[in-house]
């Protein structure tokens, strides 16, 4: 699978992540076909992306995406309850709750069901890619990656891209390739056995576990260590529940 060949993305999960998700790829240019579980849950989905607070409707009011876009990323993002539909994907991305076995099970699934070629990728926030990989064939294992993004992925643009010891280049490139497109800043970061987090969360762990060392010692209030970090720093919100920046869902 070259990064040219990548012409249908499925996403597997439309809850919070899976549904920005599919809103980026979708304005990227990108056919995405979003499957989840209940007829409730696409809906959810669907509504999130078109009236939702990140979704497209709010960001032509607020100027920020064209009409024609926004009705360009509607019409290409379709919505499944059967996993049958990811069958002709080139590209998976996973964002289903973040359990071991409820992964496993879905690319275990999804590893007979999808054409062998595809690439397949998990949003975790932090479980191991090549654990969650021992649910697929040993072919699969060479075109099995990490696409973490962040919430709400039309606002924050990281993505942290998994490698693992065993991923095929060309996979690589093709996964690189539709992050780019879809404006994301991307991060390389290899798999790390027996680890929780990658970059993003693994940093801002040890930094929330120095921010509860002060307060348990008695050094500092909640409210001044997050009031040093977002005004000292400019996080847009602190460990302890104070914050500025992008708003309430923070
Ligand atoms: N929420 C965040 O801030 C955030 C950020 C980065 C990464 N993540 C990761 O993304 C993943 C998803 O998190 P979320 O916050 O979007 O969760 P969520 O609960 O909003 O969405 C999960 C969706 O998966 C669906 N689902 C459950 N089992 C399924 C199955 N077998 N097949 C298809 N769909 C299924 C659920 O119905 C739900 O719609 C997790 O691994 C999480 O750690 C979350």
């Amino acid at each position: 699978m070259q990064k040219e060949d990548i012409k249908h993305i499925g996403v597997v999960g439309g809850g919070v992540m899976g549904g920005g998700i599919a809103q980026v790829l979708a304005v990227a240019g990108y056919r995405v076909t979003i499957r989840d579980i209940s007829e409730q849950a696409v809906e959810d989905s669907r509504q999130a992306i078109v009236e939702g607070k990140w979704g497209v409707k709010r960001a032509v009011e607020k100027g920020k995406m064209g009409f024609d876009n926004a009705l360009q990323v509607i019409e290409l993002i379709s919505y499944s309850t059967d996993i049958q539909d990811l069958s002709d994907c080139d590209l998976i991305i996973e964002a289903v709750p973040e359990k071991m076995e409820i992964k496993q099970a879905v690319f275990s699934e999804l590893d007979g069901i999808v054409k062998p070629s595809a690439i397949f990728t998990s949003n975790t926030s932090g479980l191991v890619i090549q654990e969650i990989a021992e649910a697929v064939s040993a072919d699969r294992r060479q075109r099995f990656l990490g696409m973490h993004f962040s919430n709400p992925v039309p606002v924050m643009t990281m993505c942290e891209i998994i490698t693992t010891p065993q991923a095929d280049q060309n996979a690589i490139d093709a996964v690189v390739a539709v992050a780019a497109a879809s404006k994301r800043a991307i991060s390389m970061v290899r798999d790390a056995p027996g680890t929780y987090g990658f970059i993003l969360n693994r940093v801002f762990a040890a930094a929330a576990r120095e921010a509860r060392k002060i307060v348990e010692d008695g050094l500092a209030t909640p409210e001044d260590v997050d009031k040093a970090m977002m005004t000292g720093r400019n996080w847009p919100a602190g460990f302890f529940g104070h914050r500025g920046g992008i708003g309430k869902q923070w």
